[in-house]
Order: C-alpha cells, then structure tokens, then sequence
C-alpha cells in the first residue's frame, strides 16, 4: 500500500507551536428546537473544526468551507414544489391524496418539518430565486477534478496541525489527528486489528440504486461504484464495537435496504437497533428540497439508523430524531454527526467511518474516495497576508 506522508514530526511540531494560532468560531452548530427535533448548520461543524486548530506551514490564516456548495435556496426541481396537500387543492381530494399517497414514516417526518417551520423563525431571506451558484460550481468540480478511486493509498495526521498536501496535481487540506485509508471497505482487516475499537462508527454505504447508476452512466466522475447486501454483510464491523460503541448507518428509504440493515446487516454486525432517525433537506428558507411523495418516489429526508452491540452498556439514546439542514450540493454528502452524539460519546472519541469522502480530527476514515472532499477547491482559503487562495 502507498504510504501517504502528511505527518507532522514532534520536533517541528514544538517550534511551530510558538507560531500556530488558532481562533476558534463560536458559532451555533446545532439547535435543539424540541427534544427530538433539530436544526443542524454543516457548514458551521465544518468551519469550526478548521478554526480551531492552527495550520502547518500553510501561511493559511483561515479555512472554510466555500458559501456556494449551500446555495440552495429553492427546491431543486422548483416546477414540483406544490405540496400535494396544499391549499390550492379541494379540500375533499385534498383529504383523499394525503392518505392515499403518503406512507406513515413519510406523513410522520413531514408533520415534523410542518413543527420545525413553527420552531425555526430565524429562516433566512430569499436572496436569489435559483440554486445556480451551487448547481454551476459543483459541476465544474465534477468536471475538472482528478481523483483516481483505484489507488490503494493511506495516511496520517498525527499532530495538532492543519496540514495542507498534494496529490496527482490536487491539494487537499487534513485535520488534526487523523488517518484514512483510501481503499476497499471489504479489506478492513487490512488495516485495522482487532485491538482496533471504536467509540463512535459512522457508515454511509454505497446502497444499490438505480439513480447512481445514471448519474455514473452520464457522468462518470459524478457517480459512484455501489455494492450489493452480500458485500456489505462481508465487513467485518463487528471487530470494531466495544460495549460502548455507538453506529450510526445512512440508509435510503427503499424497503430492500431497510430490511438488509434490520436483518441481515445488523445481526452479523452484533448490533441491535436502537433508533431511527431522520434527516430532511431544507433549502436555505426552510422548504424541503423536494415534496414529499408517495411510497416509491424520491424523498426529502433519509435515514439514519442508530444502533449499538447488542451487549451494550448505552442507554438513553433517542429513538427518533428529526434532524433539519441546508445539504451540500455535492450528490450524496451528508451532515457531519459528531455534534449530535456527544451526550453518548467520552470526550475525545475515537470514531471510524466507513465510505467516507472528508477526514475529520479523532477519525479513522475509510473509502474509495477517502479525500475526495478534502479538496482545497471546495474550500475559502485566506492567507496570512489576507489574500484569498
Ligand atoms: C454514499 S457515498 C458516501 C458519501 C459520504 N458519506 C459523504 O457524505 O460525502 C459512498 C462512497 O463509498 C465509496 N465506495 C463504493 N464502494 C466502495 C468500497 N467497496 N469500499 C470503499 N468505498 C466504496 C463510493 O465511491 C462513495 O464515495
């Protein structure tokens, strides 16, 4: 395996810290709007993180993540956004629709969204009336950038520093205190012993489905490769849970992949369930970023399936949850979660996701695309001398 050199060596790492500064954001993260109803702000978990921890070597004051990947301000196929139970509709069909179409999980996640807009007054103004911006600069990534998912590569951050690296002409920018493996999930014990457990695990699979594969068919480098139930249930996760651990596992919501995580995936896992939560996308003024639908349709939320060994020792974890945000662009990125489970977690966890496309401190990150986000273009950088990068 390539050894990716990004460490930082102790000596150089005491003479830096005279220098290294770090300001860190104090800025709102999450809100808990009810007890299990809440709005979380991605962007800021990630500004945060950089801004509180100086940089190695960088001349980089500040990092964030760049504005546009949030620019979602409209739901993104705008021409379907009445609500099938809007006003506008006759009351009696109105009635008949809402039963008929919706599923419980979905009627009860959009009663939540209808209590979250109640909640949530501080919504932002409509400052434009398309997602352009955002739409524009992830496909001029997608475009332009190089990231060979076939190179078996890992590396570490062991310091206290950002560190900013190259790669094949790309820069990326790696929090403290971290190590990732670009590699297949499936070789786990490649890398990881038995020693190795965890305290928070976080996986977010390739699930089979028919829009990745068109995605990938049209653009190959917006897709992604998929897996099936078998090669999934072929992880050995279940070496990696102690008593304590906490999973957390991304799920769409076609039955074929619920039923594989309740029973298929979790009993090999030694895992018991112990909630489902849920995560609606939200344009920047509260909308879900497309209606909800009946059963087999596309849907604003996903789902998050929480669960720990079935020896454990937790206890107290929500079993439902309402999570609200402003997703990426980027197809398929996810909140970070950290911040919703350090009630669960010791202070300094040790966590581990699976498929993972960013790096994030105290994490062991794992995947085919393991830097793929990491990218500096996705990033607003400022340097020492105020310059942006
Ligand atoms: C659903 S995406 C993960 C998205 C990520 N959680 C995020 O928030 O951006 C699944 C990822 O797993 C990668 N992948 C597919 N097959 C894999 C495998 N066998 N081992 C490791 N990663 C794999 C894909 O390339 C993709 O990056």
């Amino acid at each position: 395996m390539n050894r990716f050199q990004v460490g930082v060596r102790a000596r150089e790492q005491k003479q830096r810290e005279k220098v290294g500064k770090s300001t860190c954001l104090s800025v709102d993260i999450r809100r808990n709007l009810t007890e299990n109803i809440v709005f979380l702000i991605h962007k800021a978990f990630v500004d945060r993180t950089y801004s509180s921890y100086p940089c190695y070597d960088t001349g980089l004051e500040s990092i964030a993540l760049r504005s546009e990947l949030f620019h979602v301000v409209v739901p993104y196929d705008a021409r379907s956004t009445r609500d099938e139970t809007a006003d506008s509709a006759p009351k009696s069909k109105k009635l008949k629709r809402s039963a008929k179409e919706f599923d419980e999980v979905t009627l009860k996640v959009k009663d939540k969204h209808t209590e979250f807009l109640n909640l949530h007054k501080n919504v932002e103004k409509a400052s434009d009336f398309s997602n352009k911006i955002a739409l524009e600069f992830v496909d001029e990534f997608n475009r332009s950038v190089h990231y060979d998912v076939d190179k078996v590569f890992n590396g570490a951050n062991d310091s206290q520093f950002i560190v900013k690296t190259s790669m094949n002409n790309e820069d990326y920018i790696i929090p403290p205190n971290c190590r990732f493996f670009n590699s297949d999930v499936r070789n786990l014990s490649d890398f990881l012993t038995t020693e190795d457990k965890f305290d928070f695990i976080v996986l977010d699979p390739p699930w089979w489905n028919k829009y990745i594969r068109r995605t990938k068919a049209a653009n190959e480098k917006s897709g992604y490769r998929m897996m099936d139930n078998d090669s999934l249930k072929s992880i050995a996760l279940e070496n990696h849970v102690h008593h304590r651990t906490v999973v957390a596992i991304w799920c769409t919501n076609a039955p074929s992949h619920v039923d594989a995580i309740e029973k298929q995936l979790c009993p090999k896992w030694n895992l018991r369930l112990v909630g489902t939560w849920y995560w609606t996308k939200i344009t920047k003024q509260g909308e879900p970023v497309c209606t909800f639908n009946e059963k087999t349709k596309k849907q604003p939320y996903e789902r998050l399936f929480i669960a720990v060994s079935s020896n454990s020792a937790v206890k107290d974890i929500a079993t439902e949850k309402y999570i609200f945000s402003v997703p990426c662009a980027i197809h398929s990125n996810k909140p970070p979660l950290l911040e919703l489970f350090t009630d669960y977690l010791p202070e300094r966890p040790k966590c581990l996701e699976l498929f993972a496309r960013n790096v994030y401190p105290n994490f062991t990150s794992i995947g085919t695309e393991v830097l793929k986000l990491q990218n500096t273009r996705l990033f607003q950088l400022l340097s020492s001398k105020h310059e942006v990068q």
